[in-house]
């Protein structure tokens, strides 16, 4: 068999970019520290709802208080725990009084879903076999209300009717 130049050329160019392209994703990867949009911690999907209980909690346990059945953390600084499963997301009613952080765990226990807060920049892909994390900087001027969380990955029959919804209290 006879190679040509040509070919040759060609070979080892193309071999020359594999080398590139796998240079550039090592650096990306060690030498930037990028990693996929958000760190993840492995939970075994049945066993979802037991690990992460869905709810309300502080960063810091020290500024806890109650108000209307409500957790208020005086700092601002929120953990939420998400379900989503079809075809709701739990907690269904999340109320965060003066939020400046929120820190989102979210997991399923049956298929893909994306976590989307509407008019945000809050939009996670929840997989089932993951705890998904995001932190949440709330803008400081967004008015009180309510806001609608919605789930943007097609998860069957039912997808158009799982929703939640997040009020802000200030
Ligand atoms: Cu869950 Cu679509």
């Amino acid at each position: 068999m006879t190679i040509h130049k040509e070919e040759k050329i060609w070979a080892f160019f193309v071999l020359g970019m594999v080398v590139v392209f796998l240079a550039a994703l090592a650096y990306a990867a060690w030498g930037l520290g990028l990693v996929t949009p958000y760190t993840v911690q492995q939970v075994p999907a049945e066993k979802a709802l037991e690990v992460l209980k869905p709810g309300v909690d502080c960063i810091n346990p020290n500024v806890k208080k109650v108000v209307d059945n409500a957790v208020v953390c005086e700092d601002g600084r929120y953990y939420v725990n998400v379900i989503g499963m079809r075809f709701t997301w739990l907690p269904r009613n999340i109320i965060l009084t003066d939020p400046k952080e929120v820190k989102f765990r979210i997991t399923s226990p049956d298929v893909i879903h994306g976590f989307q807060i509407a008019g945000t920049n809050v939009n996670v892909m929840v997989f089932p076999g993951y705890i998904a994390e995001i932190t949440w900087k709330v803008p400081a001027n967004m008015p009180a209300g309510k806001y609608l969380v919605v789930c943007n990955e097609y998860c069957g029959a039912g997808h158009q009717d799982m929703y939640a919804i997040i009020e802000i209290r200030r």
